[in-house]
């Protein structure tokens, strides 16, 4: 079937100021992880308008990032910040416009560490694209290369709520513009097909404006779920070993936080 995305990320704007808060969450994980593991060659999936990948840029190192997405409009926001990062740091970083299911990138073989952060595996849906996004990055690791995989646990209360039927409709966030010229509610509502694992989502974002107009827009977005012996069991189906899993950005065991952040890990001979 069909599942919707692109909807959700047209409004690149939106999107970055929607995910302040993340930032404040993920960031210092990232880091942290850039900082522990010394890679010199990072590839980052679904690299969207470089909310992470930009941060990167200014952890101590001189790896050299790639970043990859399929959505023009995200790459197009990635370089216009990019563009105000100092030289040095811009010549570290090389962009494709791409799909993860199905990549060829020239440095093909020799990535240390490739990334697919905040949840952007779930825009994975089908199995056959799940393989071929795994399949396909193990060949870019290099021997004893790492692939990093962030994503929710999923919570069979939240899922209930809202399964084979839509959900209430709650307000998630609200959000203040960095200018002060509006102030956005974004509600949410969900319905999780148990069958296909997806949850299809319905954001309205309602902007109110300090000129006192407002403006509503909806977007739609189509989630994969993944329990965690079926993320686990595509590392492994995939050639991958298995080094930790974290459960949250403080680096927690699985189960004691509400991610699922498994490091996979190419064999050195292979
Ligand atoms: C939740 S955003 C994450 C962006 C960025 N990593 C971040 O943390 O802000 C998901 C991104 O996945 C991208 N995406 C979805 N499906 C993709 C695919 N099949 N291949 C590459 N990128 C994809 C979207 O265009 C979007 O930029």
């Amino acid at each position: 079937m069909p599942y919707k995305m692109g909807e959700y990320y047209e409004q690149v704007d939106d999107y970055d100021l929607e995910y302040q808060s993340q930032s404040e969450q993920d960031l210092p994980f990232w880091r942290e992880l850039l900082t522990r593991y010394a890679p010199e060659r990072v590839l980052e999936l679904a690299c969207g308008s470089g909310r992470i990948g930009l941060d990167a840029l200014h952890v101590p190192g001189t790896f050299l990032l790639e970043g990859l997405d399929v959505d023009k409009g995200m790459l197009q926001a990635y370089k216009r910040k990019l563009a105000s990062e100092a030289e040095d740091k811009r010549a570290r970083v090389t962009l494709h416009e791409a799909d993860m299911c199905d990549y060829d990138l020239p440095n093909k073989g020799t990535f240390d560490l490739i990334v697919l952060p905040f949840n952007s595996i779930c825009h994975l849906y089908e199995l056959e694209q799940q393989f071929a996004a795994f399949e396909t990055t193990f060949a870019h690791l290099a021997p004893g290369g790492r692939f990093v995989v962030d994503t929710f646990l999923p919570d069979i209360d939240y899922l209930s709520n809202a399964l084979n039927r839509p959900s209430n409709v709650y307000m998630e966030d609200e959000i203040e513009s960095p200018d002060g010229d509006f102030t956005m509610m974004l509600y949410t509502t969900r319905r999780f097909d148990q069958i296909e694992q997806t949850q299809h989502i319905t954001w309205t974002h309602e902007k109110y404006f300090e000129s006192g107009e407002n403006e509503r827009y909806l977007s739609r977005l189509d989630m994969h779920v993944f329990f965690p012996r079926e993320l686990q069991m595509l590392f492994l189906a995939s050639g991958f070993s298995i080094d930790a899993i974290y459960g949250d950005y403080q680096w927690k065991p699985l189960g004691k936080g509400t991610r699922q952040i498994v490091v996979g890990r190419k064999p050195m001979a292979s």
